[in-house]
């Protein structure tokens, strides 16, 4: 891909985690692997923790090098990198500073980026200091997650920042849009016609969407105890790769064909009532455990937490899609931190045959079933059964596996690669649209504010295993159970 898009990457929160670890390394990947990004392309890198351009670049040196290429630094590439990083010392609070910040970039060629991966509450002065110095034209702003606390606030959010740029400059990031196991998620649904007969209501029993997570809270104790795991992994990640498992196909793969299927499916979800909530969502909090052998503290225990925190660490929930396509059809949604292994994964379980003239009903886990693991080691395997060899018609469960790092051994993109080089190319179909965001707001919230009016504590459940039994439960009223139960 070659590019002569210039660009000027300004990077709101330059010290903080993010670009450290994810945007950084991202720039610098798309660097080393020459022609991605314009020559002329620069990166302001703004921030308060460091005086100057020299200090600036220690910092990079120190803390963004050892998350770039586990293979070893390319050092020329690394050198050339460092050439392209400004930076500004900007206090957010002043909004006077901003003066700076313009006239550091006002002669810099092409299209501007401000990306924000600072908190939320900085979103709306940041966007107000940048209108008032001129910059919000021929800009594209990126908002990081999370986007608001509720429907209210994320709302008061957009409307700030939709006075001062127009929806088709803003970019809100849902990372896991960027991941190349979600994109092929596209590819299997509306590259093959094999699947699309079967992907409805009619051959599908019941689909799981799972993100589990071996990591606790790592050193977020405060920002997550304040978020907890609906907000931070349901109102995002969940409910945008469940629209893209159920939406219909677009019509084209423009940014507002894609958006406005998955919209469909988000509007169509069956509203959570209040007096069933304990049938269709299971909240839990992990305490001490072991991860693979090694313990780990519970969650209350975590630095940032309030030990009597209530914050929930795992959700399971039953939803429902109101369409012909879906109606009837449990989607089982599930996340959690601390979890007995780190797997995203999607199961589609096909109803069984009519008719068992085989006797294939003992073997009705192991077929009719495909699995699609985003990560880790992105596969799609499709379950089935065979006749095992020898005397007698006995049946077997076989499997029928792609393993896309055997197929594709080169070109892998990590996601915020992805993402941040659409930016700057302005494509806009892996971004959420505001009326997206809203309609997944509008359907997490009545569940929130029943944990919240309820006050029951979540269920507990030990480091290291799949979470609280309630969470099987929920599934074995109907009749199924989750993919590790069976294996
Ligand atoms: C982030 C959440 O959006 O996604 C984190 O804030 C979570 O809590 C992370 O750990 C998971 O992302 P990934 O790409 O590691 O699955």
């Amino acid at each position: 891909m070659q590019t002569d898009s210039s660009f000027t990457f300004v990077l709101f929160g330059g010290t903080g985690d993010l670009s450290m670890r994810k945007i950084l390394p991202a720039l610098f990947e798309a660097h080393r692997a020459g022609g991605m990004l314009a020559d002329s392309g620069k990166i302001v890198a703004v921030a308060r923790h460091a005086a100057d351009r020299v200090e600036y670049l220690q910092w990079v040196n120190e803390h963004v090098k050892p998350h770039v290429s586990k293979n070893g630094v390319d050092e020329a590439a690394w050198t050339s990198f460092l050439a392209r990083i400004e930076f500004v010392k900007i206090d957010l609070g002043n909004p006077e500073d901003f003066v700076q910040l313009r006239d550091a970039v006002r002669d810099l060629p092409g299209i501007r980026v401000f990306y924000l991966a600072t908190g939320p509450s900085l979103f709306v002065p940041i966007c107000h200091a940048l209108a008032s110095v001129g910059l919000n034209e021929n800009a594209r702003i990126v908002l990081e997650k999370p986007l608001g606390y509720d429907l209210k606030s994320s709302n008061a959010i957009n409307d700030a920042v939709g006075e001062i740029f127009a929806e088709e400059q803003i970019y809100r990031i849902d990372h896991y849009l960027g991941k190349e196991p979600v994109q092929n998620l596209l590819a299997l649904r509306f590259g093959n016609a094999l699947f699309e007969p079967l992907w409805r209501r009619e051959w599908v029993e019941s689909i799981q969407i799972t993100i589990a997570e071996e990591l606790g809270v790592e050193a977020r104790g405060d920002f997550y105890d304040n978020t907890g795991a609906l907000r931070d992994m349901v109102q995002n990640h969940l409910l945008q790769l469940l629209s893209i498992v159920a939406m219909e196909p677009p019509h084209s793969m423009d940014s507002d064909s894609v958006r406005d299927e998955k919209l469909r499916v988000l509007r169509a979800l069956k509203p959570i009532d209040p007096n069933e909530i304990g049938k269709v969502a299971v909240r839990g909090q992990y305490h001490a455990g072991g991860i693979r052998g090694t313990p780990v503290p519970g969650y209350v225990t975590e630095p940032g937490v309030k030990p009597d925190s209530t914050t929930e660490t795992f959700v399971a929930l039953k939803v429902e899609i109101e369409n012909w396509r879906w109606a009837g059809v449990p989607f089982f949604l599930r996340t959690g931190k601390r979890l007995a292994d780190r797997v995203a994964e999607i199961v589609v379980n096909f109803r069984p045959v009519p008719h068992s003239a085989l006797g294939v009903s003992a073997l009705r886990a192991g077929a009719n079933r495909l699995v699609i693991r985003l990560q880790p080691n992105e596969t799609i395997r499709l379950y089935c059964l065979a006749k095992q060899p020898g005397e007698g018609m006995n049946l077997a469960s076989v499997h029928l596996d792609l393993a896309f790092d055997q197929f594709f051994r080169e070109g892998q993109m990590e996601a915020y690669q992805r993402l941040l080089l659409d930016v700057i190319n302005g494509r806009l179909a892996l971004f959420v649209r505001r009326d997206e965001q809203e309609a997944a707001w509008r359907w997490v919230e009545p569940i929130l504010n029943e944990w919240t009016a309820s006050r029951k504590p979540p269920k507990p459940y030990a480091a290291g295993t799949w979470g609280p039994a309630a969470a099987s439960a929920m599934l074995a009223q109907h009749g199924t159970c989750w993919l590790e139960e069976e294996n």
